[in-house]
């Protein structure tokens, strides 16, 4: 991103929300035979009876007008070590065409969309609701079947602006 372009107070609020440390998910969707994808930290559960979770995508995207009409989405949960994978689903201008050539990949029956073989868990919803907030729509989808497939992976950590891994887990907390 060209910080030349924005303001002080853009930058400052960009680099407080930055010491908010989050997880990482690639979103997919089909449309018209084309396979979309987008690297996403603004993931999270909303709701659990019914089972809503959301992100929010930049309007201007490509990934947003992919996402609307297809109605229906998948979300890869990022394992530790996948930085790679998400640097590559989240470069703007990217070929579409072959993006997915050197990542396993399954279809969901229940969506279209690709889900990501490797990773920690995935998610297939349907687009329950859609809010314009700025230059983003928040994209609010039910939650139709979740997989879990490495229960004992550690997750891809996003934190400063920069991927991380956890800690060891040395917390007297539970
Ligand atoms: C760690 C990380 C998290 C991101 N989270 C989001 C997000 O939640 N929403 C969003 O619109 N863009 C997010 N982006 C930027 C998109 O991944 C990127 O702009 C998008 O893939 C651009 O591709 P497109 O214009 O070809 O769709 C994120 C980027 C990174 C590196």
């Amino acid at each position: 991103m060209n910080e030349g372009r924005h303001s002080h107070a853009t930058v400052e609020f960009r680099h407080i929300m930055s010491r908010f440390a989050t997880g990482v998910v690639v979103v997919t969707a089909e449309q018209g035979g084309v396979d979309h994808a987008m690297t996403a930290n603004s993931f999270t559960s909303v709701s659990l009876d019914p089972q809503l979770v959301l992100f929010c995508v930049e309007v201007d995207s490509r990934f947003h007008e992919a996402v609307l009409h297809a109605g229906s989405w998948g979300v890869s949960v990022l394992a530790e070590g996948q930085q790679g994978r998400a640097s590559w689903f989240a470069t703007r201008g990217r070929p579409l065409a072959g993006q997915f050539s050197a990542t396993a990949s399954h279809r969901s029956e229940l969506t279209g969309a690709l889900l990501l073989s490797d990773a920690v868990a995935t998610l297939e919803c349907r687009t329950s609701s859609i809010h314009r907030a700025g230059d983003h729509d928040v994209v609010v989808g039910q939650v139709l079947a979740v997989s879990l497939l490495l229960p004992d992976a550690d997750p891809l950590i996003y934190f400063g602006s920069r991927y991380r891994a956890l800690g060891p887990d040395t917390a007297p907390y539970s």
